[in-house]
């Protein structure tokens, strides 16, 4: 297909709500740049038919022609900004995968995405374990205890003892776990896994390149095993499972629903080893679309009103039409093209006449969607993070809070007779959420303080605030890296009375934010006033418009 071109669905069978819902599994991945995403993705999409030959995710990023000027800062910087809402098939389910942008550089948008996901699946690198931002990542999914399926990738390659790394999800996340296939061997010795369920040894077969894996399955007495498995190896292997059978929590799916239990599978993405079973039991275990909290209490995905909320806003995905494009994840009922809905923040009725699937570059117009599918819609500037649409009895979703930034920096404008368009720029993209904004305490200082997630995110403003608004910006790096809200306002604030090591700014909703140099000032702070209540993420404010530039 070539970039960016539009399609209309063909109506498939018209399914009822209850069967949509049952057969949909909605998912995002969480993990570190390069422990496998990309190589996980493509070997889930080519089992669900949605692509026909592995490399074709990245030969489609590398091919990308230039489609608009942020397009063209993701091409120089070699890396994928765009992320989309991969949908396909498998077996009787369809599957909603919500890719998450995972370079390190990038952005709260990933945060967001997880809050429009029902499950997370979290990929780790055999020889590196957990590493930082697949722990971010994963905080963002505790705080609405969604159900995480652990994928330990790269076996075919030295890795760490399988036992140490599971032994570091449950320290460190908190996490209970419970191997749902176990290695036998690692690296050059990898021979491939025992499922503890059914005790069958599935051989692993070092595949051709981007081709899928046969997936010999053997019983544990069939005597070819020994042709193909060393008796030592498996030997150890089967006596972990002993040591995990005795002190381990047994497989309880509404623990596994609750996001306190981890199925954890070993397994290889790039020789495409151990992809299928876990795509099988995935399915077998993940939640379908769940009921949603909104203000006047839950709301159930089989509720027939369309309700849904958008999670991300996306600008130029087409210079052509330099278009705003605002994602929608459906929450309940059946949406259909076309269909007046109601959009909570601001009361106006909107007719939906050209929703969209986007599946890489290309555009495809929905007849209808269903909970824990994502929609694009055209977004003249009338949608915001967070918003809720809805047909029938008004609902109003939980907001997206705002996540602890990393980076601050002060956005300059050098030329005043530019300020009308700074001022307008600064504001959109505060609206959009492409950045946050924080301001100094001191009325003299007026030019706004970016925080941002990476420092991409800054370079993206910039660069749109040149390219859409016309003003060239100067950025001034603040030397913090570390942001906290402050539970209870100012009031609290003043109670403490002056503190050190630290800036008090305020977000565009007036309340104290203190950035810190680093983890140790933070700390120190605690120390010394232990009743102070500090929080890295910002509970989402409801009718209260924020201050602008
Ligand atoms: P990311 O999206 O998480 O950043 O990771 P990506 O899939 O791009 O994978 C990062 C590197 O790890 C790639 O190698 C990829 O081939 C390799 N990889 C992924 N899964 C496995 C696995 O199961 N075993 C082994 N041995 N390697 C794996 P690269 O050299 O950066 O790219 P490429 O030349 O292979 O495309």
């Amino acid at each position: 297909m070539d970039s960016s071109t539009e399609h209309s669905s063909s109506k498939g069978p018209e399914l009822s709500l209850a069967e949509a819902v049952e057969r949909r599994r909605n998912f995002a991945i969480i993990s570190h740049p390069d422990a496998g995403k990309t190589t996980l993705t493509e070997k889930l999409l080519l089992y669900g038919g949605a692509i026909q030959q592995a490399g074709a995710v990245k030969a489609r990023g590398q091919q990308r022609k230039v489609t608009s000027d942020w397009m063209e800062l993701e091409k120089q910087r070699g890396i994928s900004i765009t992320s989309t809402v991969l949908q396909f098939d498998y077996l009787t389910n369809t599957i909603n995968l919500l890719d998450t942008p995972g370079h390190q550089d990038f952005s709260e948008d990933t945060y967001r995405t997880l809050a429009a996901a029902d499950n997370a699946v979290m990929l780790e690198d055999a020889a590196k374990g957990l590493e930082p931002q697949t722990k971010k990542l994963f905080e963002v999914c505790r705080m609405r205890s969604i159900p995480i399926f652990t994928f330990i990738n790269k076996m075919d390659r030295p890795g760490q003892e399988p036992l140490s790394l599971l032994d570091e999800i449950e320290s460190e996340l908190g996490l209970t776990t419970w191997a749902v296939n176990w290695p036998i061997g690692s690296g050059e010795l990898f021979r491939g896994v025992i499922d503890r369920r059914t005790k069958e040894v599935i051989v692993f077969e070092r595949a051709e390149r981007g081709k899928q894996s046969t997936e010999l399955k053997l019983k544990l007495d069939d005597p070819n095993l020994n042709d193909l498995v060393e008796k030592d190896l498996l030997e150890k292997a089967l006596e972990e499972i002993e040591l995990l059978d005795a002190v381990a929590a047994n497989m309880d799916i509404e623990l596994i629903h609750a996001g306190e239990l981890t199925p954890v599978f070993f397994g290889s993405a790039m020789t495409n080893f151990g992809v299928r079973p876990f795509l099988d039991s995935f399915l077998k275990m993940a939640q379908p679309p769940i009921a949603r909290m909104a203000s006047d209490g839950v709301v159930d995905p089989l509720k027939p009103d369309f309700t849904g909320f958008v999670f991300k806003l996306q600008a130029n995905m087409d210079p052509r039409h330099r278009d705003r494009v605002a994602f929608v994840r459906v929450c309940s009922g059946r949406f259909q093209k076309d269909m007046t809905v109601n959009h909570a923040r601001t009361g106006k009725s909107i007719r939906l006449s050209r929703p969209q699937k986007i599946f890489g570059q290309d555009r495809l117009v929905v007849d209808d969607a269903y909970p824990g599918d994502v929609i694009g819609l055209n977004n003249p500037g009338m949608f915001a993070i967070g918003d809720t649409l809805y047909t029938g009895k008004k609902v109003e979703y939980e907001g997206i809070p705002c996540f602890s930034p990393e980076i601050f920096s002060w956005l300059r404008n050098p030329n005043p007779s530019a300020f009308k368009n700074f001022r307008k720029g600064v504001n959109e993209l505060r609206e959009e959420g492409a950045v946050q904004i924080l301001y100094d305490t001191d009325q003299s200082k007026r030019d706004p303080i970016l925080a941002a997630v990476g420092q991409l995110q800054l370079e993206v403003v910039q660069h749109r605030l040149e390219h859409e608004y016309g003003v060239v910006t100067r950025l001034e790096p603040l030397g913090f890296q570390l942001a906290r809200w402050v539970n209870g306002g100012w009031p609290s604030l003043e109670n403490i009375g002056r503190l050190f090591n630290c800036k008090i700014v305020k977000d565009p909703w007036s309340r104290p934010v203190l950035l810190f140099k680093n983890e140790w000032n933070l700390n120190q702070l605690i120390e010394d006033h232990p009743s102070m209540q500090l929080s890295s993420v910002a509970p989402v404010v409801s009718g209260v418009e924020p201050i602008s530039l």
